[in-house]
């Protein structure tokens, strides 16, 4: 059973993970049978920061779902003239049944989920992404034949020390994984997340590595994993952040040097010629488009795990 949100995947027990990834693949095989699941329910998603997929999944999916999303972009609302968050948070836990956002600073929606009663998804802040995440592991549960077969396996994040290889560094131990990332000097994970990392990771009898050499991350990895160089919000470090992270691009030299199954993983949007080749983005080795995709499952299996009335049954 997940706590009230879903903000960090640390959060999350190991069982908790395997149970929701589960349900992602229930709710994948057959979509039919949670055609009502959240039916009378509605999602607020709130967004201070563009969004193809998460918009779109999410949208999608509550409708699949049998519930209604609400597109509310924190220009258009009184968050963006002032309104405390925590008076957004009250005045929406009156009206809706969950809440998804996606915020610059992670303390909104720490903030969101501590002043509001509904169940708070993050979907992206400056520190972490969660539901990407996830997803990645359940996309490479897929590609491997199980989420059982995950266990021992390496990925490597290659590229900024930015939210995705964070999210990545707290999934890892929880599915079993090795976990190796390479940023340039600078760019480096926050040692916070790392921490966690770390933690879980000895628990869980498997291990966290950080080098700045990416082919050293790459070694004997089953999954090549990069994001863009500049995230949202950091638009004006992109030229200098061009040249830092130069030798960081996933090219087909460096998946050579990963292991000869290796899948290449991005949770886009992608610079082709910057962090990642065209040649590896669109080659027989890439799954980005399945990763896209699953975003749609198993955040379906969130919605129903945090909002569906089987919780209150449970509970
Ligand atoms: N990967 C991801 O979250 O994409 P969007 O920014 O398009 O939502
Ligand atoms: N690190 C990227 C991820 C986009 C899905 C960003 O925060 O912009």
């Amino acid at each position: 059973m997940m706590s009230k949100d879903l903000i960090s995947i640390h959060d999350l027990s190991a069982s908790a993970v395997s149970a929701l990834l589960d349900l992602a693949a229930e709710v994948k095989a057959d979509p039919r049978r949670f055609a009502t699941a959240l039916s009378g329910k509605s999602l607020a998603m709130l967004f201070e920061k563009s969004s193809t997929r998460t918009r779109v999944s999410f949208e999608v999916g509550m409708f699949q779902l049998g519930g209604q999303a609400l597109f509310l972009s924190a220009r258009d609302i009184q968050l963006g003239r002032g309104e405390p968050i925590s008076d957004t948070a009250a005045v929406l836990s009156r009206y809706v049944d969950g809440v998804m956002a996606r915020t610059f600073a992670h303390q909104t929606v720490l903030d969101l989920a501590a002043h509001g009663s509904i169940p708070v998804i993050n979907g992206l802040t400056d520190d972490l992404h969660p539901c990407q995440a996830l997803t990645d592991y359940f996309s490479l549960g897929e590609v491997f034949g199980g989420l059982d077969r995950l266990a021992g396996r390496k990925i490597a994040y290659v590229g900024d020390g930015n939210n995705m290889a964070h999210s990545l560094l707290h999934g890892a131990p929880k599915v079993g994984m090795n976990v190796a990332v390479a940023t340039p000097k600078g760019y480096e994970v926050q040692d916070a997340y790392l921490d966690n990392a770390r933690r879980d990771a000895e628990a869980a009898g498997t291990s966290v590595e950080t080098t700045h050499d990416p082919r050293a991350a790459v070694a004997g990895a089953s999954c090549v994993y990069t994001d863009v160089w500049a995230s949202m919000g950091q638009e004006e470090e992109a030229e200098e952040r061009l040249k830092a992270f130069e030798g960081f691009t996933v090219d087909a030299e460096l998946m050579a040097a990963a292991a000869p199954e290796a899948v290449f993983l991005h949770c886009l949007p992608a610079h082709r010629g910057e962090e990642v080749a065209a040649a590896v983005a669109d080659g027989p080795q890439s799954r980005i488009f399945d990763q896209a995709e699953n975003r749609l499952h198993v955040q379906k299996a969130i919605m129903v795990e945090l909002m569906g009335d089987r919780r209150r049954s449970d509970s």
